[in-house]
């Protein structure tokens, strides 16, 4: 059984979509910790709530990103996971944080990567008159939501979309996709191979698996 650590910053619709899915009879993961670097993150009580062992590291108590990243290294191994979900987590990880965790670290990220890297998704995909938008499941590399993509969703744009309304629409397929790829690396069939992401022993496609 793959052990899962999560970090979150926020609300943790999607650690609660992976909290359900790793309670699920057969499931091949089970998440070990979470982790956020805000204290008041609601998805902490949802860590609480299904018994699961919830700590802080506020990025606040230290003086730069290299101390913090070191203190969510060790918070983080404590728990020894063999994979590591960012879910929602809002803090830019440095370069030794990622080649730390490089090939067992996944993020999600609220667009169709390579379009609309950064903040503000939702905004600039309705800006943009996209017809469409979602959400990519990826690995982590050095590069900010640059790394090899594992699977994505689309949801359609429709008339009168806000950037919530798109926001909400999207994150009902990030909480079907983002147990998928946990599941899929679970059973030892999701790797990282150079810059891009194998499953089932196949490259996938630049984008991932729609
Ligand atoms: C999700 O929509 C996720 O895609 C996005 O934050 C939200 C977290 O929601 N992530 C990013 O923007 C990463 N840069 P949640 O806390 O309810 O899972």
């Amino acid at each position: 059984n793959c052990k899962v650590a999560v970090l979150i910053s926020g609300s943790g619709s999607n650690l609660q979509a992976l909290l359900t899915a790793s309670n699920k009879t057969g499931a091949p993961f089970s998440i070990c910790s979470v982790i956020s670097n805000r204290p008041d993150a609601y998805g902490l009580a949802r860590a609480a709530a299904a018994g699961i062992a919830a700590s802080v590291v506020d990025h606040h108590d230290f003086s730069s990103r290299t101390s913090f990243d070191r203190a969510l290294i060790e918070a983080i191994d404590r728990q020894t996971p063999d994979l590591v979900v960012l879910a929602g987590f809002m803090r830019i990880l440095t370069p030794e944080f990622v080649r730390h965790y490089r090939g067992r670290l996944l993020n999600i990220h609220p667009s169709l990567l390579p379009k609309y890297q950064g903040l503000h998704t939702h905004r600039r995909a309705l800006q943009a008159g996209d017809s469409e938008h979602g959400a990519t499941v990826h690995f982590v590399t050095e590069e900010l939501d640059g790394g090899p993509p594992v699977v994505q969703a689309t949801v359609p744009i429709q008339a009168g979309d806000t950037p919530e309304t798109l926001a909400n629409r999207v994150q009902v397929q990030e909480h079907v996709i983002y147990p998928l790829a946990v599941t899929w690396f679970a059973e030892h069939r999701l790797h990282m191979q150079g810059e891009r992401a194998l499953l089932d022993g196949a490259l996938l496609p630049r984008n991932g698996i729609r």
